[in-house]
C-alpha cells in the first residue's frame, strides 16, 4: 500500500462537517472583511502563543516582509538568516529592500548557529532572522545574547513551528515579532494561503494592522504606503475549526516520531534531535544519511512519499544571484543538502504504516 508524505484528505474527512458549517457560517454573515473569524483567531492564537499581539496576514512570506517593515527595516541595512530553510525566508528580506546576509547552521538541530551569527554582524546588521526549521526550535537564549548588547531585531520565522517549545515559551513569543505561514501542509494550515504575526510590542502590532491594510489608521485615512495582505475570512473560520485540534495533532506528532526514532536506532542515519529543553513538533520528520539517494530510491519504489528538502538551497538559487550568496563557506548547510530526506509525517499516519516505512529504509541500507 502506498503511503503519502502528508495525507491532507484524511485529516479533511474527519473534520469535514465543522468546516463546513464555520465555512457557510461565515458566508451567511456576509462580514468577509476582517471580520469575527480573524478576530477570534487572532486572540486564540495570541493566546496560545503567550504574546499580547496577533496579527493576522495574507501568508507566511508577507509575515516576515511586513515585521521588517513594521521594524523600519529597509534599504541599505543587512538581516542575517539561514540558507536552510523555504526561498520565502530570504525573499522577504529582499522584498523591504534589504541585502541578505547568510550563515551556517547547527549540525544537530539544522537551526541558525548563533557562534557564525556573531561573525557575521556589521555595522549594518539591523535584524536577524532565526527559522525553527521542521519545527524544532532555534538556540534563542545564545542568539539573544548575540542581537540584544547590540540592539539587533530578532525576527523568528516560525512558519514550520506552531506551538514549538523553547525553555517552556512558545515560539512565537521569543523575539521582536515572529512569523507563522497557514499554508495547507502546514501544522496548523487552511485550505488556501494565510499568516499571522505575534508580538508583544504594541507599536510593532500598531503598525503591522496598518501594513496589512493599504497603510489604514483609521477608514480612510492612509498614513504609510501598505499592502493589501490581510488574513480571508473563510481561511480563518476554517483555521479556528483546526486549532481547537492543534494540542492533540502535536502529540500525535511527537508520538510517531518517537516510534520512528525507536524503528530507526542501530541503523547508519540520523534521526532528528531534540536539544535540551526544547520541544520539536515535528513538521516534517526528516533523516540524515550519506546514502540519501539509495533510500529515496526504494521509498519511490515502494510507493511512499518523501521529500529533499533543501536539496537546493536558496542562496544557490539563481534569484538571489545579485547577493553574492553562493560563494559563502556553509559546509553544513551543503551537507545537508546532499543528506536529508523527509519521511512521512502527519496526525493521522498510524504505526503500522511507520514501520513499513522503516522496513523500507532497512532494506535500503542492508
Ligand atoms: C520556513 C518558511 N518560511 C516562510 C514560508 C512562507 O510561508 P507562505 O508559503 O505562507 O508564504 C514557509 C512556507 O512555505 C516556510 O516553510
Amino acid at each position: 500500500m502506498s503511503i503519502p508524505l502528508i495525507d491532507l484528505k484524511l485529516q479533511y474527512q474527519q473534520i469535514r462537517q465543522e468546516v463546513q458549517t464555520a465555512i457557510s457560517g461565515a458566508l451567511d454573515s456576509m462580514q468577509l472583511f476582517l471580520g469575527p473569524n480573524v478576530q477570534r483567531l487572532e486572540e486564540d492564537f495570541a493566546n496560545f502563543c503567550g504574546v499580547q499581539h496577533a496579527i493576522g496576514v495574507a501568508n507566511g512570506t508577507e509575515a516576515l516582509s511586513l515585521s521588517l517593515r513594521a521594524l523600519e527595516i529597509g534599504r541599505g541595512d543587512e538581516v542575517i538568516t539561514v540558507s536552510w530553510t523555504f526561498i520565502a525566508t530570504l525573499e522577504a528580506i529582499v522584498h523591504v529592500g534589504a541585502t541578505p546576509v547568510v550563515v551556517d547552521i547547527d549540525p544537530r538541530t539544522y537551526c541558525l548557529d548563533p557562534a557564525a551569527l556573531a561573525r557575521a554582524i556589521t555595522p549594518r546588521t539591523r535584524a536577524v532572522i532565526p527559522v525553527h526549521v521542521f519545527g524544532h526550535p532555534a538556540d534563542m537564549d545564545a542568539i539573544r545574547e548575540v542581537c540584544g548588547p547590540r540592539r539587533i531585531h530578532i525576527v523568528e520565522d516560525a512558519c514550520q513551528a506552531h506551538g514549538a517549545r523553547y525553555r517552556k515559551q512558545r515560539v512565537g513569543s521569543l523575539g521582536d515579532a515572529a512569523a507563522f505561514s497557514f499554508y495547507m501542509s502546514k501544522n496548523l494550515a487552511g485550505y488556501g494561503d494565510g499568516g499571522m504575526v505575534t508580538t508583544n510590542d504594541s507599536d510593532v502590532a500598531r503598525r503591522l494592522r496598518m501594513l496589512r491594510d493599504h497603510g489604514q489608521e483609521q477608514r480612510g485615512v492612509f498614513s504609510m504606503v501598505g499592502y493589501n495582505s490581510r488574513l480571508d475570512e473563510l481561511q480563518a473560520a476554517i483555521l479556528n475549526v483546526k486549532m481547537r485540534r492543534l494540542a492533540k495533532w502535536h502529540e500525535a506528532r511527537r508520538h510517531l516520531a518517537d516510534y520512528y526514532n525507536e524503528k530507526l536506532s542501530g541503523l547508519d542515519l540520523v534521526t532528528p534531535h531534540e536539544a535540551p529543553g526544547c520541544e520539536h513538533v515535528y513538521h516534517l520528520y526528516a533523516i540524515r544519511s550519506p546514502r540519501r539517494d539509495a533510500i529515496a530510491a526504494k521509498l519511490q519504489e515502494a510507493g511512499i512519499g518523501f521529500a529533499m528538502h533543501y536539496k537546493a538551497p536558496p542562496h544557490l538559487q539563481p534569484a538571489l544571484g545579485n547577493y553574492n550568496l553562493a560563494q559563502l563557506d556553509l559546509p553544513v548547510t551543503l551537507r545537508c543538502a546532499d543528506e536529508i530526506l523527509q519521511l512521512p509525517m502527519y496526525p493521522e499516519l498510524t504505526t503500522e504504516q511507520v514501520d513499513q516505512v522503516c522496513e523500507v529504509v532497512r532494506s535500503a541500507l542492508g
